[in-house]
């Protein structure tokens, strides 16, 4: 059996794959092309479109991360084969981390602070309870549905929004357009945990996010083409002037790395971080790609993508 690996840190992998599947030929994409060529399995994230070139026995690929947008869109991914996605291998908790730091971030009024100490102004703030302050998780999937209820568990009132109807506890749960619109009129923070498929490409464009009340914040650590990033900076407005929104926690972007000339990076109300919101655990993930792997090669029919849902 014969597996080939694309990812960044392709020697970890590779001794990683090799000590759980010690019967498996293990090879990676900076191999010569004679070694790589006829693989059985695929484990990569973002693979270029010549991985697949030479490689008519491919019996499963397994995407090494949650998000399969970049993987659907290689040109000349084989059609019938199935995919698997990882699972949360324990990125729901790092995700919850960095959302629930996000939203005390606005709620505690830390953005204010950071002007005011940049100004040597001491001026304590009244605190907005917790409970009036909403937010709003859009994507309740294996990631979206944990970060919803540490939220919840932390005391705000929590809306979840999906596609398809799905109930959480303490989290008011909505879904479809006129549940979107429920949503984003009432929450004082938006976080946005959406897969990109082309249905929530651009979902968060100017009519939305005016649709949020005055004062609002924007959390994205989902996709960065979930959000139409120039629409985004307007409605932030300027340095002089605050816009309709407040301010906005990014850590995906429509291009990354995000381009130097980015208005993103010098806008005095956005705080950006490099894609990190969630890294994926090593040991987990490479025990999702055996298990996949194991359950091909028991006969079993796993694919946990969809590819025309798109995730
Ligand atoms: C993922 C990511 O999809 O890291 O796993 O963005």
């Amino acid at each position: 059996m014969r597996v080939l690996i694309h990812i960044d840190n392709l020697e970890k992998w590779r001794a990683a794959l090799t000590k759980r599947l010690p019967e498996a030929d293990i090879v990676t994409s900076s191999d010569p092309e004679e070694h790589r060529r006829h693989a059985d399995y695929l484990a990569v994230w973002k693979p270029p479109s010549w991985l697949f070139e030479n490689q008519p026995g491919l019996k499963g690929i397994v995407n090494l991360g949650a998000g399969v947008d970049a993987l659907l869109a290689t040109p000349k991914l084989p059609e019938n084969v199935p995919i698997v996605k990882l699972r949360d291998a324990g990125m729901a908790p790092p995700m919850a981390d960095y959302v629930l730091y996000g939203v005390l971030h606005f709620q505690r009024d830390f953005d204010r602070y950071l002007g005011d100490e940049s100004e040597q102004r001491w001026q304590p703030r009244e605190i907005v309870e917790k409970s009036d302050w909403p937010v709003g998780v859009l994507g309740l999937g294996a990631i979206g549905s944990q970060v919803a209820k540490r939220l919840a568990e932390s005391g705000f009132p929590v809306h979840g929004w999906s596609r398809s109807p799905k109930s959480l506890k303490n989290v008011t749960c909505h879904h479809g357009e006129v549940g979107l619109e429920d949503i984003l009129k009432q929450v004082r923070t938006l976080v946005t945990l959406l897969p990109d498929t082309p249905q929530t490409r651009g979902l968060i464009n100017a009519e939305r996010l005016a649709l949020l009340p005055r004062g609002a914040t924007l959390i994205n650590p989902g996709r960065g083409a979930l959000v139409d990033e120039t629409a985004l900076l307007e409605a932030l407005g300027n340095s002089e002037q605050e816009g309709h929104l407040r301010g906005a926690l990014l850590d995906v972007f429509e291009t990354e790395p995000l381009p130097e000339d980015s208005p993103l990076w010098r806008h005095p109300r956005v705080r950006l971080t490099p894609h990190m919101s969630a890294p994926t655990p090593f040991e987990a993930a490479a025990d999702q790609v055996v298990e996949a792997i194991h359950s091909w090669e028991a006969g079993e029919t796993l694919a946990t993508v969809d590819r025309r849902s798109g995730y």
